[in-house]
């Protein structure tokens, strides 16, 4: 995945020649310029034209869309926007740290910084970055990652599965935040046989001691005598709300898993690793919270 090795080429020098800027060195190395590009400066779109920018095929081949060249391709078939505007000369030069770029109205992640990251969280570890009581903690599990990274939400301690790790603050803070609604499925292997009115009492509402909560999907996976196993939609995250409405229905839950975080499945990520979001998730993630 070509966005995962961003940040590690080494860069000869900066965008459009200028003397390297310290404070960015990711950025450098990411958009390290070659002079393959023939089009005339007279062309360029001087609204776009961001000084010291770095050419748009450069940003968006750097950020997992594609080839230089199927950049290119991309540009000049006006599937590409910056700033809500569709350009389509890719000698444009662009600001990624500041500027939105979308390809097929998707936003793509330019910022060479930003790492968006999945974690498949095994039980007995707590969705902290540390731990007063020294237990094992999501940081221990991402610590070749280096980044400085923010975990959208939490599981219980004893909850599996997917979390999304990112550094991309307004992300995060959408992602968790309850007014973007972002949805989040839980399998969970309860005592059987299941009430025939499970689904019902799920999706019309369960009353909890701190308000009503409301599956917005469920489904019966499995079900064999003393054992089944449900799914169950929530667009929600209060503390222990999965295993608090199962139980308060008869069916206290002995075993908890995130499957899916809005656009994105733990898919068969295996306990305890981790993996960087692709472009395409990166960009369905933006879109799940109006970004
Ligand atoms: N609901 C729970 O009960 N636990 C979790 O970890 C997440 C949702």
């Amino acid at each position: 995945m070509r966005a995962d090795n961003r940040g590690t080429t080494g860069g000869r020098r900066s965008p459009a020649g200028q003397p390297a800027r310290p404070a960015q060195p990711a950025r450098e190395a990411a958009y390290d310029e070659d002079d393959d590009w023939g089009g005339e400066p007279g062309e360029r779109d001087s609204l776009l034209d961001v000084p010291g920018g770095v050419r748009l095929q450069k940003v968006l081949a750097a950020a997992g869309v594609g080839s230089r060249r199927s950049c290119e391709e991309l540009i000049g078939a006006g599937r590409v926007e910056v700033d809500g505007e569709v350009v389509r000369r890719f000698g444009a030069r662009v600001d990624p740290d500041h500027q939105i770029i979308r390809v097929d109205g998707k936003r793509i992640p330019a910022r060479a910084d930003l790492v968006y990251l999945a974690l498949n969280k095994p039980p007995g570890v707590v969705s902290t970055m540390s731990d007063d009581r020294g237990r094992r903690t999501i940081a221990d599990l991402i610590a070749d990652h280096g980044e400085r990274l923010f975990h959208v939400g939490r599981l219980d301690f004893e909850t599996e599965g997917l979390i999304l790790l990112t550094n991309d603050g307004e992300l995060a803070h959408r992602l968790a935040h309850p007014r973007y609604g972002v949805l989040k499925t839980y399998l969970a292997e309860v005592p059987g046989p299941l009430r025939r009115d499970l689904g019902r009492r799920l999706t019309t509402g369960v009353e909890l001691d701190d308000g009503t909560v409301v599956a917005d999907r469920f489904r019966v996976v499995d079900q064999a005598g003393a054992r089944a196993m449900v799914e169950l939609t929530l667009h929600e995250g209060r503390k222990h709300v999965v295993r608090r409405m199962l139980a308060e229905v008869g069916h206290p839950v002995s075993r908890l898993v995130r499957t899916q975080v809005g656009p994105i499945s733990l898919g068969s990520l295996r306990p305890a690793a981790s993996r960087r979001l692709t472009t395409a998730e990166v960009g369905e993630l933006y879109a799940a919270v109006g970004m």
